[in-house]
């Protein structure tokens, strides 16, 4: 296989967003497209330049297509672990987009079915990435930050009005008002996330990946159950939740996707004992990714946090392509690690194992919220002397 070719499940607009990005991997190619929506599989369908004999309504249909090496999994969160576990059981290698699932259930079906298949699976995580986070992990890696001790992610992103339904019809998104009275009209998929700490991958995926290891317990609080901004919707505004890691690091992740928010959305911090880092909390024009961070070392003469500008640079380059490509010119990343992965029999930075210990404690937080910020525990996913390889752990009958 000299490039990966991809059949893309879902035509909302991330996955016409990623037809865009697979145009940047010279390594890969859109060879197929799948869409349960008609309008929307033929916009998607003419957007990635195929044939009616290339654009598939059922994923049955497309994962016979011995043109498809893999599955880019472009679903609503709900349905991404069933698509993800027919495509690898069809023998098709999977990327798929965040949050993996909304349930256990749901993880242990994409850990089970990548272990049986022993295909490449990897999860599109793409803040996971960023210099910062490899910034942090050289600086831990060197010793400069000491043990870490207490790393904070949070990401509020208030939902836009122009997005809160769905016109089947013609595949748009649309707002309350535009919804009212017209008979394409359904809730779009924003409805779904009844938990927004369901939705952490990009801040707990960027923490793990410069930690490295796994949550252990989590407890989680919210506000109630009904936004106070969008009051029709019932959903939390917000999220917290405390994290046991398991290197003995506490974590606080914090998720709110209902009420407007300043940009930067993300944010990220992080203690070690010996110094102190985090992502810039400010719009800054003109400067590099990571313009506005701050840094402090205590061993290094510097009194104060400065600021810093965590970037590529001529001396650690970036990908070629990459800076248009989208959230920043992030999204590629997790494309190009998947293809090499594929090409080159390696294992992505977030495989199967690191999803499913986002989503997990994710999923978990939103159980312990329910039950008044519960202290719970989170099952190990990796295989070993308790669970052998493509073996369901007791209580799972998958
Ligand atoms: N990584 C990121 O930064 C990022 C950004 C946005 C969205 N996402 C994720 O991307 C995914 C898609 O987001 P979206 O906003 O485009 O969602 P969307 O709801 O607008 O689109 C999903 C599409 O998938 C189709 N679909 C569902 N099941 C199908 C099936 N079995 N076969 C064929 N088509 C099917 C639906 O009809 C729908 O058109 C979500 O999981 C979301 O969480 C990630």
């Amino acid at each position: 296989m000299e490039r990966v070719r991809i059949g893309i499940v879902g035509m909302g607009h991330r996955g016409v967003a990623w037809i865009n990005t697979i145009r940047l991997e010279p390594l890969a190619e859109v060879v197929a497209v799948c869409e349960r929506l008609p309008v929307r599989l033929e916009q998607g369908a003419v957007r990635a330049g195929l044939g009616a004999d290339r654009a598939f309504a059922e994923l049955d249909d497309m994962l016979t297509c011995s043109e498809v090496d893999a599955v880019a999994v472009n679903v609503e969160p709900e349905y991404i672990a069933s698509v993800a576990e027919r495509s690898l059981a069809a023998g098709k290698h999977v990327i798929s987009e965040v949050p993996l699932a909304y349930t256990l259930e749901d993880c242990w079906r994409v850990v089970l079915a990548t272990e049986r298949s022993g295909l490449v699976f990897a999860m599109a995580e793409q803040r996971s990435y960023m210099p910062f986070v490899r910034a942090w992990r050289q600086l831990i890696q060197e010793g400069l930050l000491g043990k870490p001790l207490y790393g904070e992610a949070q990401y509020f992103h208030g939902l836009v009005n122009e997005r809160v339904y769905l016109d089947e019809a013609t595949g748009r998104e649309i707002s309350v008002e535009e919804a009212q009275g017209n008979p394409h009209a359904r809730k779009n998929r924003p409805w779904n996330l009844v938990h927004p700490l369901w939705y952490s991958p990009h801040s707990l995926g960027p923490l793990l990946a410069v930690l490295g290891g796994r949550v252990t317990e989590v407890s989680c609080m919210s506000t109630r159950k009904q936004s106070y901004y969008r009051e029709f919707m019932p959903i939390p505004d917000i999220e917290v939740a405390i994290m046991k890691h398991d290197d003995d690091c506490i974590l606080r992740i914090a998720c709110g996707f209902q009420s407007p928010s300043a940009s930067p959305h993300h944010w990220q911090h992080l203690i070690g004992t010996l110094g102190e880092v985090e992502t810039s909390r400010r719009l800054t024009a003109g400067s590099g990714q990571g313009g506005g961070s701050l840094l402090w070392l205590a061993n290094h003469y510097t009194p104060g946090r400065s600021e810093v500008d965590w970037g590529f640079s001529e001396y650690q380059r970036g990908l070629p392509g990459a800076a248009v490509s989208g959230h920043g010119g992030s999204d590629l990343y997790p494309l190009h690690d998947f293809v090499e992965c594929v090409l080159q029999g390696k294992t992505p930075l977030v495989d199967v194992y690191r999803a499913a210990e986002i989503a997990g404690p994710s999923v978990i937080a939103g159980h312990s919220a329910d039950h008044g910020g519960r202290l719970l525990p989170v099952p190990d996913f990796r295989p070993g002397v308790h669970r052998p390889a493509g073996q369901a752990p007791a209580g799972v009958a998958l």
